[in-house]
């Protein structure tokens, strides 16, 4: 339920009967920054403004953020005839820090946050992300993402916190908590996503088909989402996927009489990029579908005068119901409201913009916790970890040096990207160990190694950068047709990652390290970087000791002082659990959940929860 005073309301009710149906309709419409100038903001009566991943204003700076939600902001609070001023809403995909902003703390993804299961850790997560989008004049950060990935092959695996819907309820909370605040000058809005069943597709198809009967729906993926709004959760993202073939994006049950209805919810539900495209073929039904859904705001890329005219039209027809149109204003206006966006200065004025916040010590500090805490030691033959500073260490595999693969998906660039051009600040593994080892050397394919110089080799190796269904693993076509034709409206689908999900089919020059330096006579320490469990049979049998690190983010040193036991006083060393079981290779299918036989290790290993 959302805390207003009965003067607030008043304010909603009474800007509701004074805003014309073109103001109405503007303020229903979120575009990308890219597609719309601060004048046609003022001119169209625009609600809201995003950045999709990787869209920066100018050198990508705070100040360049800050002075965009200056003009954005200006522009929405111009009065003029028709014209009332409502202060924009501006939204980012803060899903693992600010990580779309240069410098920003790149905290670890869900995946890593499961693996530690500390409600605290990400409610302080949450605070220092908020501060860090507040110096940039944001006020709204799409996550976090509730996601039960229940099919490793997801290329979205990594924004779920794990495979079991009580571990992912768990932490729900504490997410809202630590970016909401109390609403102050430090707190941003939340977004739950993605409204509902997104990580239980059929074979993990990004947008796909999710089919589960309604008791097993509520049970896996609703599972997060009543203690995230319990905790005041102020916006809701429907999701790309449809549920037994019908799209989430114009399920009038799921959003209106389950969401807002039965679970209370009292704010205002986004829709997905371009969301309601997918509907139908007819771009106006597919408006109306969703509009009278239950979809309050809408993310349009680019063509959003269509929008506006198809929306004003239907209204006029009658094909939406103008109390439709004003509840989903209301809705707008009450997370404005609630935000305290009508009484807060330009954006340039609130007390974090352009403070020194972002990338901070104290927040790259708290990283390199959370990155130290979720590793998750699989093996350690012969007690190999912890490393003695004394040890001569030969650092190898391709993401030895490599931030991009540390980050993932969702930094900077939307895909993200390999190599440490695009992210500023922050350690890479090699800088980790270098700070503490006596003696490193540094060579990806471990040609060097050589028992006589080195007493071990720790060997980084793993996925690359992926997001949404760029990450997808499917072995071919007949699988799309096969599940895409359940589904009523059109699918959108991109080239997947790759075909199997087992790391020699994804990455064969990872075994091929492995084996060199292992047949050289030196042990090998594995640090796995990956957005998802993938079977490694083999190169398990190539390592003396093996540790997952999932995408770890800018701070990459939290895995160096791991390995050589250097965690401050009190800190458990290795504390991380899986929190997904770990496949074998031909063992259980892809999917996973309830199921925690035929596979490598269980959910929960080291030790079951
Ligand atoms: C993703 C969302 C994201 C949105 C805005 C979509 O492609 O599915 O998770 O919040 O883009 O960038």
């Amino acid at each position: 339920m959302l805390s207003l005073r009965p003067e607030d309301h008043a304010l909603i009710e009474g800007l509701i009967e004074r805003m014309s149906l073109a103001q109405k309709v503007g303020q229903i419409l979120q575009t990308e920054r890219l597609a719309i100038t601060p004048e046609e903001v003022r001119d169209h009566h625009v609600g809201s403004v995003l950045s999709g991943g990787g869209s920066c204003p100018g050198d990508n700076r705070p100040s360049d953020w800050v002075s965009m939600n200056d003009a954005y902001w200006a522009a929405s609070m111009t009065e003029g005839p028709g014209r009332l001023p409502i202060p924009i809403l501006y939204g980012v995909d803060a899903v693992h820090g600010h990580s779309n902003v240069r410098g920003a703390t790149v905290f670890p993804h869900n995946i890593n946050l499961g693996a530690i299961n500390d409600p605290d850790l990400v409610r302080r997560i949450g605070r220092a992300t908020a501060r860090e989008v507040l110096s940039t004049g944001v006020d709204w950060t799409f996550a976090p993402t509730l996601a039960v990935a229940r099919d490793r092959r997801w290329g979205r695996t990594y924004e779920s916190c794990s495979e079991d819907p009580a571990l992912v309820a768990r932490l729900a909370p504490a997410f809202v908590e630590g970016l909401q605040g109390d609403l102050d000058d430090e707190g941003i809005a939340a977004c739950l996503k993605h409204f509902v069943g997104d990580g239980g597709t059929s074979e993990g198809i990004e947008q796909g088909d999710t089919r589960v009967d309604e008791a097993e729906l509520r049970r896996i993926h609703l599972a997060p989402y009543p203690p995230a709004l319990a905790a005041g959760a102020l916006t809701v993202m429907a999701s790309f996927n449809s549920w037994n073939g019908d799209k989430c994006h114009g399920h009038r049950y799921l959003l209106t009489d389950l969401l807002k209805g039965e679970l209370g919810f009292e704010g205002l539900v986004i829709s997905d990029w371009d969301g309601i495209d997918y509907l139908d073929d007819d771009y106006s039904q597919c408006v109306a579908r969703g509009l009278n859904a239950g979809i309050d705001l809408f993310m349009v890329s680019e063509n959003w005068r269509t929008f506006l005219k198809t929306v004003e039209r239907q209204v006029r027809e009658g094909i939406v119901h103008e109390s439709r149109l004003d509840d989903a204003v209301r809705r707008i206006l009450r997370v404005k409201v609630a935000l305290g966006l009508f009484t807060k200065p330009r954006p340039a004025r609130r007390p974090l913009a352009k403070q020194p916040v972002l990338g901070c010590p104290e927040h790259r500090a708290l990283a390199r916790e959370a990155v130290r805490r979720s590793l998750v030691l699989l093996k350690n033959d012969d007690a190999l970890l912890p490393l003695a500073r004394t040890a001569r260490v030969l650092l190898a595999g391709k993401s030895a040096n490599d931030l991009g693969n540390q980050c993932g998906g969702f930094t900077v660039e939307w895909q993200g990207a390999s190599g440490n051009h695009l992210i500023e600040g922050g350690s890479t593994v090699f800088d980790g160990i270098r700070a503490l080892a006596s003696a490193c050397d540094l060579d990806p394919e471990g040609r060097s190694a050589d028992p006589t110089k080195h007493d071990v080799a720790v060997v980084v190796i793993g996925e690359r950068p992926y997001a949404e269904g760029l990450g997808d693993i499917r072995s071919g076509e007949d699988v799309l047709i096969r599940e895409g034709s359940q589904i009523r409206g059109t699918l959108k689908t991109l080239e997947p990652y790759g075909q199997e999900a087992a790391l020699e089919a994804l990455h064969p020059e990872d075994l091929e390290t492995l084996t060199r330096i292992k047949a050289n006579g030196v042990p090998v320490i594995t640090v796995m970087l990956c957005g998802r469990p993938l079977a490694t049979d083999p190169e398990l049998a190539q390592s003396n000791a093996f540790l997952v690190a999932w995408l770890p983010g800018s701070e990459g040193a939290g895995i160096g002082e791991a390995l050589f036991g250097a965690q401050p006083e009190g800190e458990a060393l290795f504390p991380g659990r899986l929190p997904f079981a770990w496949p074998k290779d031909g063992g259980a299918p892809q999917w996973q959940g309830d199921e925690q036989e035929n596979v490598r290790f269980p959910r929960g290993f080291p030790w079951p929860r």
